[in-house]
């Protein structure tokens, strides 16, 4: 039977996951790396680091699974988006750590080009808000700040990647200098139309070309690895960004599909088919993972504090000693009795958009206990997920499409089947949790597999794809309607200026 090994580079950790040809887990590696704060608000990883703990749980995995390079039909890469790498490519050396999607140090950027009425521009090429999130203006910071950086990368010797190319080139001992289009379209330098680098963004970013990767289709033979690292040189066969990875691994693969990632924050994809449409309520656009050459495109909206609510009632409130506590503390009530807990620490996303907002625990009695609060915590990840969605299915509407008739869900919080019968009962359709909840890795393996002839068709995938446990809505409409305008109503106190 032949594998495939996906390589799974995310914010906190690096996981490898060895797959066989049913799309079931063999094996799993993962290691830790530095997060670093240099300052308020700015967050780094050390490049090499980065390197060197995927390429060990890489090995580690294969080790796990009793298997060698000779059983690998190919390697898929799947990473933290947006997060951005400049090296040196005689050395190979990275020229400033790594700063990270979550860091917000090009903020003043953003605000002078929104200033500066460029915003257009780049929601109508890229489909992104102006926004610190993504990488151009990261990039611009470097090069900025590096001495002499913006003169060597204009004389080809400096080399820029999201975390994908800077994996490719070193698994291929420096040979390739590439990327796929969902990570490139996060970077606010991707024409997503026909999927070049667009000359009039990089000259708004002041980015000299010669230092960007070349593009190409999510499922595509990219390069060969060094055959010293697993022993043979294994084929790199299909690469995408983490979301767009889970949504592919959702098998997602048509407009209309939805899938839900329950992590520290939530990140919810709709795949929105061939065509560019820009949201008119607070979503961005953004490149699905393309198994060819034709673009595809997805809606995308994310909810920061998800699971890190749990943490807060951990660390913060200490109400638990440990996440797992959570659920059963949750359930000991019937419901919240009217505590609504609003986790905007650090502003609200999309649809609301109010950097500023802040938490709130609203609905307060003489009765309400610890219990009420973390239900509510707990609750406030499906609020805050039904009204992404909500946002979605009217922005499809409006496209002349239909609302979204389920939502699949993967994460570590989708284990969480009280929040998942509640997420049903909010949006009044099925939540979907599959029998491989490790999607974001799956989908790296599927575009991987496609590429190298262990899958040939998307059909071939989505037949593969298994339901675990399908959570029926059972609440009246009425009611759930009635906890939502309760949600908006606590929203608009949190969000009070
Ligand atoms: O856009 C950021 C996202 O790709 C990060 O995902 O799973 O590494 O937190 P994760």
């Amino acid at each position: 039977m032949k594998h495939l090994l996906a390589l799974d580079q995310g914010t906190s950790s690096s996981r490898s996951i060895v797959f066989d040809e049913n799309g079931r887990i063999v094996a799993m590696a993962q290691r830790e790396f530095r997060q670093i704060y240099p300052q308020p608000g700015w967050v780094e990883h050390d490049p090499r680091e980065l390197w060197e703990t995927q390429l060990a749980t890489a090995k580690e995995a294969l080790a796990k699974a009793g298997l060698t390079a000779r059983d690998i039909a190919s390697v898929g890469i799947t990473n933290q988006r947006e997060t951005t790498v400049v090296w040196n490519r005689r050395t190979g050396e990275p020229i400033h750590n790594a700063i990270v999607w979550q860091d917000r140090r090009a903020e003043p950027t953003c605000a002078a080009f929104r200033e500066q009425g460029l915003e257009p521009l780049f929601r109508e090429r890229t489909g992104l808000i102006v926004d610190a999130y993504f990488s151009g203006t990261k990039l611009k910071w470097i090069l900025d700040h590096v001495a002499g950086s913006r003169e060597a990368a204009a004389r080809g010797e400096l080399a820029f990647g999201t975390v994908d190319s800077w994996l490719m080139w070193h698994l291929t001992g420096g040979k390739l200098h590439a990327t796929d289009v969902s990570n490139a379209s996060r970077t606010l330098m991707l024409n997503v139309h026909d999927n070049t680098w667009d000359d009039e963004l990089l000259e708004v970013l002041d980015v000299p070309r010669e230092m960007l990767p070349q593009v190409f289709p999510s499922s595509h033979v990219y390069g060969h690895t060094e055959a010293h690292l697993f022993g043979e040189s294994l084929p790199i066969g299909g690469v995408a960004g983490d979301q767009q990875s889970a949504l592919f691994g959702q098998a997602c693969f048509r407009a209309g599909l939805a899938k839900n990632t329950y992590g520290t924050g939530c990140f919810m994809l709709m795949h929105t088919g061939g065509n560019f449409q820009q949201s008119a309520n607070g979503l961005i656009t953004t490149s699905a993972a393309q198994p060819t050459a034709t673009p595809e495109f997805a809606f995308e909206g994310s909810v920061f504090i998800g699971g890190a609510v749990v943490q807060w009632l951990r660390d913060g409130l200490q109400a638990i000693k440990g996440s797992g506590e959570v659920q059963r503390l949750a359930e000991s009530v019937p419901d919240s009795g009217g505590v609504m807990f609003v986790p905007a620490f650090t502003g609200m996303g999309a649809p609301y958009w109010k950097a500023d907002a802040r938490g709130a625990i609203v609905g307060l009695t003489r009765g309400s206990t610890v219990a009420h609060i973390a239900r509510a915590a707990l609750e406030s990840i499906a609020f805050q997920s039904a009204a992404l969605l909500t946002a979605m299915s009217r922005d499809a509407v409006a496209a002349g499409g239909s609302p979204v008739s389920e939502l699949r869900v993967d994460g570590g919080a989708c284990v969480n089947d009280l929040l998942m019968q509640f997420q049903a009962d909010l949006l009044g359709i099925p939540v979907v949790r599959p029998k491989v909840i490790e999607t974001t890795a799956l989908g790296a393996a599927y575009l991987a597999g496609l590429s190298s002839g262990v899958w040939h068709n998307l059909d071939e995938l989505a037949a593969q794809w298994q339901v675990e446990r399908r959570f029926h809505p059972v609440m009246a409409r009425s009611r759930a309607e009635e906890l939502m305008a309760g949600w908006e109503h606590a929203v608009r106190q949190a969000t009070l200026e």
